[in-house]
């Protein structure tokens, strides 16, 4: 009916009734026909049967501009949305989308031709950046609500907010350090000692000085003579009225190991003699019983009377006399380096005992 619109304006000859309240604006209409350019065959408005036909029906749609038919599927849509976004042509039906893949297709198809009527229920009319977009100017301060600002007014507010807007951001201040340090917990102190104490360093450090501590002593020892501390074997013990008749004196038992007797016991006569305090056992130290007037060996029970003769136990021998002697200063001298025994008959000689008159 169009090609014979635009070939000759002759009448159709289909038999739909010609409007009759329309037939004096017909000849305008054909004017305004005859005023197009050529239309491409429109596709007919059949439901499309596949694929094929839709992307039929969208290069066609794209190639001659013509309103498609209302799709039906997410592939008639996408098809449609990609038809519009290239060829900027008609906006698509306003049907409304089954499913996700058809909102987000009609939103990118509104996007790509420049935005249009948003969809009810999308998010573009309610988003916050379309809510900022949409708010009106602030207010001037100072000024009614509703009432019109001044040029003047508007400028003073335009100037302030530029110059609210460049003037440089305050540096940030550094935050102070506390001035005292918090002082470190118990444990905290006992385990930073204690990990102090225990560093290799120091361990390290402290053998090194030990080290040298021993060194510096066995070189002081090495300097010294080597000599031995021992006692004279030669010394005075007093007067001989310091030892009255039948007296034992252990004074120098503990420091010089003798006994200092007078007696006349012996042979009869009045003398004083030093005995040793060696066993003759084993060696042991015997000790003076004044109660039982005898030495009383403790290791293995041996006795001796006060003149040193053994009269118990297993000591084989008497005791034996150092030399005693009478210095030139009148006091008794002892010699220890001098040995008396009773058995080889040596108690008779004068360096072994002191006769006192
Ligand atoms: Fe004195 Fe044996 S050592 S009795």
């Amino acid at each position: 009916m169009a090609r014979k619109q635009k070939a000759g304006g002759a009448e159709s000859t289909s038999p739909e009734p010609a409007p009759p309240a329309d037939a004096p604006a017909e000849p305008a209409a054909e004017a305004a026909t005859a005023a197009q350019p050529p239309v491409a065959p429109v596709a007919p408005a059949d439901k499309p049967k596949s694929t094929s036909d839709i992307l039929a029906a969208a290069r066609a749609q794209k190639a001659g501009g013509a309103a498609p038919a209302a799709p039906k599927s997410t592939t008639d849509i996408l098809a449609a949305a990609r038809a519009q976004k290239a060829g900027a042509g008609p906006a698509a039906p306003a049907a409304k989308p089954g499913s996700t893949a058809d909102i987000l297709a009609a939103a990118r198809a509104q996007k790509a031709a420049g935005g249009g009527a948003a969809q009810p229920g999308t998010s573009s009319a309610s988003s916050p950046a379309a809510a900022k977009k949409a708010a009106p100017p602030p207010e001037i301060a100072g000024l009614p609500a509703g009432s019109k600002p001044s040029v003047e007014a508007m400028l003073k507010a335009v100037r302030t907010g530029d110059a609210a807007a460049t003037e440089p951001p305050k540096p940030k201040l550094p935050v102070k350090a506390s001035a005292a340090p918090k002082p470190p917990a118990k444990g905290e102190s006992r385990r930073s000692f204690l990990d102090t104490v225990l560093s290799p360093f120091v361990i390290g450090f402290t053998a090194l000085a030990a080290w040298g501590a021993i060194g510096s002593l066995a070189a002081a020892r090495f300097m010294m003579p080597n000599t031995v501390l021992e006692l004279p074997s030669r010394f005075k013990i007093g007067s001989a009225s310091d030892y009255p008749l039948g007296m034992v004196s252990e004074k120098y038992k503990a420091s010089r190991g003798i006994w200092v007797v007078h007696t006349d016991t012996y042979d009869g006569r009045n003398i004083i003699y030093a005995l040793s305090t060696v066993c003759t056992h084993l060696g042991c130290t015997p000790n003076w019983l004044d109660a039982e007037q005898k030495f009383k060996c403790p290791c293995h029970g041996s006795g001796f009377y006060v003149n040193g003769i053994n009269f118990e136990g297993p000591a084989p021998r008497p005791l034996e006399r150092v030399g005693l002697r009478v210095s030139e200063d009148g006091q008794l001298e002892v010699d220890k380096s001098l040995k008396f025994q009773e058995e080889l008959g040596q108690w008779t000689d004068e360096k072994s005992f002191v006769q006192v008159s």
